[in-house]
């Protein structure tokens, strides 16, 4: 990136532009269910009734899967415009608008069975990852398990946002790891390693022009 951003001005950049993108976002995706073996494998570690805190809830695709399953949902997002979206399209539910930095703001260490941040943690700067890392192991229940994703590379950039149409603009934040530095963070904690997954992105669908690899990782808290 040529220019420095704080973490906070590349946080604001990204709720910004989903604040621009929502309707556009939430008509293409705020129903479509992809990478449906991933959430499989997520619901089979999941206890009856189990409390899901999706981070980057986005326009609600998430909540109608997990809701018609019966689980608890929250949805956390801070993007106004999104969850206003996702209400448009499957009506109220519980959703937080919040940045995700904040989350200990809102949930009690040991309070959550479960939680979900597919194609979101790609937003966070890399110097907020492993405080927010550390914040969702620390409210996570023992046993709880925690679905992530993120793009396997190097570093961060400021990428086009497919949906404003303007090409060469470089609008939205997105952060890129190794295999070597996402597993060096996890291992700060104690977890037991589930499911791993990689989907090659095309450019037609990726979040970003880039021709790039998503990694789905799935961990469960241990007891203690
Ligand atoms: C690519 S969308 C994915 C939405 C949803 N998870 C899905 O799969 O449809 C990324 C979402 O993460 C949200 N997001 C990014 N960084 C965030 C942060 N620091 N705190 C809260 N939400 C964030 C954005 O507002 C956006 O709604």
């Amino acid at each position: 990136m040529e220019e420095i951003m704080t973490a906070k001005q590349k946080r604001d950049s990204v709720k910004k532009n989903y604040d621009l993108i929502a309707k556009q976002y939430s008509e293409e995706f705020g129903n479509y269910i992809e990478d449906l073996d991933v959430y499989e494998e997520f619901e089979k570690h999941l206890t009856p009734n189990a409390k899901i805190l999706d981070l980057g809830a986005g326009s609600g695709r998430t909540y109608a899967y997990f809701n018609k399953r019966g689980f608890e949902y929250i949805g956390l997002d801070f993007s106004k415009e999104m969850r206003d979206s996702a209400y448009k399209l499957h009506g109220e539910f519980p959703y937080i608008v919040d940045d995700m930095v904040n989350i200990k703001n809102h949930f009690d260490n040991n309070s959550v069975d479960a939680i979900f941040a597919v194609y979101s943690l790609f937003h966070l700067p890399i110097e907020d990852l492993k405080q927010v890392l550390s914040d969702i192991y620390d409210i996570l229940k023992d046993n709880g398990v925690f679905l992530f994703t993120y793009q396997i590379g190097k570093g961060e950039e400021m990428a086009d946002e497919p949906y404003l149409n303007e090409k060469g603009k470089k609008v939205l934040y997105m952060s890129y790891q190794t295999n070597e530095e996402i597993k060096s963070l996890l291992n700060m904690f104690s977890y037991t390693a589930i499911y791993r997954k990689e989907k090659v992105e095309t450019t037609e669908n990726a979040i970003n022009s880039n021709d790039v690899v998503t990694a789905f990782v799935l961990v469960k808290k241990k007891d203690k």
